[in-house]
């Protein structure tokens, strides 16, 4: 067997317990990921043997417990080459991981006039929380445009950059088109013209897809979610350079963030407590925490190389089919394939694949501003995970040959 063949067939599928139970297609991984077992037994495992709250008991179970939730912080901050875990704050989502920036950064640092540069690719969670800010304080937005290929014009974005902008915000890898985006690159552009500038970098799929290191790329915030990584709904991750975390204001005020209260005056913990008020996603965190472990037991590499094989098996098997357009074909592309038919609607499309028992997304993928970009609506968005084979892109295929048949 060659190697692209054994990399195409290398599955970690059996590790999954809902392939057990269905033979569906799952190829909407980048909308959510399917759980393994050692997900789920870390999470059933400390309710079954010492769930408790964290931080505020000295009795053994909250003792135990808060220690699995911050060896949780330690690997979610190594997965990223964090300096250290208390530059991990943890969030319900990346979504959520945006919005803490944006108020409390945004709202400490910024001013009106101040410019925003976003990607012409973001997903609506790095564009709505800053339309927000606008709303507030009169700080202006601007966009990195997308070239045809789906990679960002990253010329265009050194001619936009002016001394009123304050903070750059880019997604790692396109949820729509697949590209990655050389956020190193952009990050360098930034930071050269202005060394205090801020970037803040969307992770939600680039942590999936490929090794990162938020030194290397130089960036100042850099969030993902646990959902997308094997891991569970809930629990998020925003890592933020420690002097940056430290010069912001909490987000919300609560619980377990505070050092002193009284009616007059309230004072603060440092970071990451000063930005987690509340009992945090505990049993979820500990999931996380298991997902990451059993990440690199198999190695990220090896999963990119087992997505980059799929990929080009999949994109080879597609072209058989007549009347399919493309959007996104970056040169440096993760294993997420959108495309439109001029046979069918999108939606038609993926309902006629769930009967075929394939699994799709399909609609703007909270990405409307891309989809206006292309003159599309909507794109069907077959997505790639670890466990993902070339029977799911052959079922894609014959799914397809069904759809068009019906709808041709
Ligand atoms: N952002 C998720 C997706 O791409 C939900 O489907």
């Amino acid at each position: 067997m060659s190697t692209v063949a054994k990399q195409i067939e290398q599955s970690w599928r059996d590790d999954f317990p809902v392939f057990r139970e269905s033979g569906v297609a799952y190829l909407d991984s980048a909308s959510s990921a399917q759980k393994p077992q050692a997900v789920i037994d870390a999470m059933a495992g400390v309710m079954q043997t010492h769930y408790a709250n964290i931080h505020r008991g000295l009795y053994d179970f909250s003792q135990k417990t808060t220690s699995a939730f911050e060896a949780a912080r330690a690997k979610a901050a190594a997965f990223i080459g964090a300096a250290s875990a208390e530059e991990v704050v943890f969030t319900r989502n990346a979504t959520e991981g945006i919005n803490l920036v944006a108020q409390s950064w945004g709202r400490e640092h910024l001013k009106e006039g101040d410019e925003i540069i976003l990607t012409g690719m973001e997903h609506h969670a790095n564009i709505v929380p800053w339309q927000l800010l606008w709303k507030q304080m009169g700080v202006s937005i601007r966009t990195i445009p997308v070239r045809d290929d789906g990679t960002l014009d990253l010329e265009a974005f050194e001619r936009m950059l002016t001394p009123r902008t304050k903070m750059v915000c880019a997604v790692h890898v396109s949820n729509a088109l697949g590209t990655i985006n050389d956020v190193k690159r952009l990050t360098y552009i930034a930071k050269d013209f202005y060394p205090d500038m801020k970037v803040l970098i969307d992770g939600a799929q680039g942590v999936v897809h490929q090794a990162v290191d938020v030194q290397d790329i130089g960036c100042d915030f850099y969030v993902y979610t646990g959902h997308k990584l094997y891991g569970p709904t809930g629990i998020g991750v925003l890592w933020g350079r420690a002097e940056v975390l430290e010069s912001m204001p909490p987000y919300q005020g609560g619980g377990d963030m505070v050092e002193k209260v009284t009616f007059e005056h309230t004072t603060f913990k440092k970071p990451p407590a000063r930005f987690e008020a509340g009992t945090p996603a505990i049993i979820e965190a500990i999931g996380l925490g298991a997902a990451i472990d059993y990440l690199n037991t198999i190695g990220i590499d090896a999963i990119a190389a087992h997505e980059q094989a799929l990929l080009a098996y999949g994109m080879e098997r597609l072209a058989d089919i007549d009347g399919l357009t493309f959007y996104g074909n970056a040169p440096q592309k993760a294993g997420i394939i959108s495309f439109t038919a001029d046979w069918g609607h999108p939606s038609d499309i993926g309902m006629i694949l769930d009967q075929c028992g394939v699994a799709v997304r399909t609609g703007h993928h909270c990405c409307q501003p891309v989809m206006e970009r292309f003159d599309i609506d909507a794109t069907v968005r077959a997505s790639l995970g670890l466990y993902s084979s070339a029977a799911d892109l052959d079922a894609l295929v014959a799914g397809l040959r069904k759809a068009k048949d019906l709808l041709g």
